[in-house]
C-alpha cells in the first residue's frame, strides 16, 4: 500500500519503517528540513535499536522516502498517518495538540481525493472529532475518513513492539476502512497480532487507560516496594508471587526509582485533564502521579541516609541516567531530579552512560562524565546504578573498588544482597 507518516519522530520514523518493511511504499514527511536532509543522508536524529539498519536498508530500496514537502507525500498516499508530538503543556498538564491540528489544516490544502486520516500520535479523547471538524472546513466530508490507530511501542524496543504487538488497535465507525487497515497490517495478524476494532473515542481511550494503567502497576510495586523495606520483606519474591496470578501477570512490576520517558508522565496527566473536562474525577491516577513524582524524593532521602546525612565532598558515582536502558532519552528521568540535589549538597558526581554523555547534566559543576564503569567508580564513596543498562548487571566490583569498598544502591535490584554481602560490600537496593 501507498501510505504517509507526518512527523519523523519515535513514532513516525519507526512505524514508517517497518511499514516498508513489510512491502509497503512510504513517505515520512517532516517541516523540519534539517531532519529530512539528515534522515536522506541515514542518519537518525535518535537512538532506537535496529532503527538505522531499517531506515538504510528501505531507504536504499526505494520504499522509504523523506521529504518536507506533505502535499507531495499525500498525493502518493492512500492512508496518511498523523504521527506528530502531543506534548505535555506547562500550563495545565493537557496534551498540546497544535502540531495535531497544524498537520489537519495542511491536509485540508492539500487532499485533492479520497484520504483516510489515521492519528498514531497519542490524542485526547475527541481530537479524531477535532480532526473531522478542521477538515470539513474547507474540504468535502466525502474526501475523507479520520480514524484512530494509536501505537503501543517501547523506546529501546520499538521495532520489536511493532512487529510483534499484542494487540492492533483501529478506531473508525466505517467497516470498509477498518477493513483496509486490517489488510495494511495482515502479515502481523498472520503472526498472531489480535486487530482489534472499535469506534475513533473508543481506541482514543484504550491508548491513556492502557498507559496510565501501566503507570499505575509501577507505582503500586514500588509503594509495595516501600512497605517491603519497613517489613524485611523481599519486594522482588512479592512481584513473582502476584505476576503468577494471570490475571495480574509479572510484567511492569518490576520496583525502580520512579518511572520516567516521554510518555508515562505526559499520559497520565492528560488523561486526568480531560476526565475533569468531562467532570469526571480520575482519582487513582491523580493518585500515581502524586505518588511518583514523591518517589523521586524519597529516594533522595535513601541516598542521603545510606551516606548517613554526609553528602559534602562525597563521590558519588552513577551508573545509567536515562529513563531505561536501550535509549538515549532523558526526558523525566529521576536522575534529573538526583544529579542537581546531590550537587546542590556539595557531592562531587562522576556519571556513565552507555548511551553516552548527557547535555543535560553539561552545565553542572562537579559532573563529570566518564567512558566506562571502572573511570567512573574510581574512589567512590558511592556507586548508584540508575538505569539497568545489561553491562551494569555483571560489574566485578572487588576489581574495581581496588580496596576502598565503596557502598552501592542499586536502584534496578540488578545484585543479590547476600552475595554483596559475601563480598563485603554495604550494599542498598530498592524494597529488599
Ligand atoms: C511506554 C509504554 O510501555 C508503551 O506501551 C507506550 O507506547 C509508550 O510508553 P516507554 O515509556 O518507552 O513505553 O517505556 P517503558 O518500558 O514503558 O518504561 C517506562 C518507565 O517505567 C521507565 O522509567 C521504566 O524504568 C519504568 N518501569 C517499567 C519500571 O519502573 N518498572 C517496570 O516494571 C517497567
Amino acid at each position: 500500500m501507498k501510505i504517509c507518516m507526518i512527523g519523523t519522530g519515535y513514532v513516525g520514523l519507526v512505524s514508517g519503517a517497518c511499514f516498508a518493511d513489510l512491502g509497503n511504499n512510504v513517505w515520512c514527511v517532516d517541516k523540519d528540513r534539517s531532519k529530512i536532509n539528515l534522515l536522506n543522508n541515514n542518519h537518525i536524529p535518535f537512538y532506537e535499536p535496529g532503527l538505522k539498519e531499517l531506515v538504510i536498508k528501505n531507504h536504499s530500496s526505494g520504499r522509504l522516502k523523506f521529504t518536507d514537502d506533505i502535499s507531495l507525500a499525500v498525493k502518493n498516499s492512500d492512508i496518511i498517518f498523523i504521527c506528530v508530538g502531543t506534548p505535555t503543556r506547562k500550563r495545565d498538564g493537557s496534551a498540546d495538540l497544535s502540531h495535531v491540528f497544524n498537520v489537519a489544516k495542511e491536509l485540508s490544502k492539500c487532499v485533492n481525493k479520497f484520504k483516510i486520516i489515521v492519528t498514531k500520535s497519542t490524542v485526547p479523547i475527541t481530537t479524531g472529532d477535532k480532526i473531522e471538524k478542521i477538515l470539513s472546513k474547507k474540504k468535502n466530508k466525502k474526501l475523507f475518513e479520520v480514524i484512530s490507530n494509536p501505537e503501543f511501542l517501547r523506546e529501546g524496543e520499538a521495532i520489536r513492539d511493532f512487529r510483534f504487538p499484542d494487540r492492533i488497535v483501529v478506531g473508525s465507525n466505517n467497516k470498509k476502512i477498518t477493513k483496509k487497515l486490517e489488510s495494511l497490517y495482515e502479515p502481523l495478524i498472520k503472526k498472531g497480532a489480535v486487530f482489534f476494532a472499535t469506534n475513533r473515542r473508543g481506541a482514543e481511550m484504550i491508548k491513556y487507560a492502557s498507559n496510565a494503567f501501566l503507570a499505575t502497576k509501577i507505582s503500586y510495586v514500588n509503594e509495595i516496594a516501600n512497605l517491603c523495606e519497613k517489613a524485611n520483606v523481599n519486594v522482588e519474591d512479592v512481584s513473582i508471587g502476584m505476576g503468577l496470578d494471570k490475571r495480574i501477570g509479572g510484567r511492569f512490576l518490576r520496583a525502580g526509582p520512579a518511572y520516567g520517558g516521554s510518555c508515562f508522565p505526559k499520559d497520565t496527566k492528560a488523561i486526568t485533564v480531560t476526565a475533569d473536562l468531562f467532570k469526571t474525577d480520575l482519582s487513582i491516577i491523580k493518585s500515581v502521579i502524586k505518588s511518583n513524582n514523591k518517589r523521586k524524593t524519597l529516594l533522595i532521602e535513601r541516598v542521603r541516609s545510606i551516606l548517613s546525612n554526609k553528602i559534602k565532598n562525597k563521590k558519588i558515582a552513577i551508573l545509567g541516567v536515562t529513563f531505561k536502558p536501550n535509549t538515549d532519552d532523558m526526558r523525566q528521568s529521576s536522575s534529573l531530579i538526583l544529579v542537581p540535589y546531590l550537587i546542590k549538597k556539595g557531592a562531587k558526581i562522576t556519571y556513565y552512560d552507555p548511551s553516552g554523555k548527557k547535555s543535560e547534566f553539561k552545565k553542572i559543576k562537579n559532573v563529570i562524565y566518564c567512558k566506562d564503569v571502572k573511570n567512573a567508580c574510581y574512589k567512590a564513596d558511592l556507586v548508584i546504578i540508575h538505569t539497568e543498562w545489561d553491562e551494569f548487571k555483571t560489574i566485578d566490583f572487588k576489581k574495581i573498588s581496588k580496596g576502598k569498598k565503596f557502598k552501592i544502591y542499586d536502584m534496578r535490584n540488578l545484585y543479590s544482597p547476600q552475595k554483596m554481602k559475601d563480598i563485603g560490600f554495604s550494599y542498598f537496593s530498592i524494597g529488599r
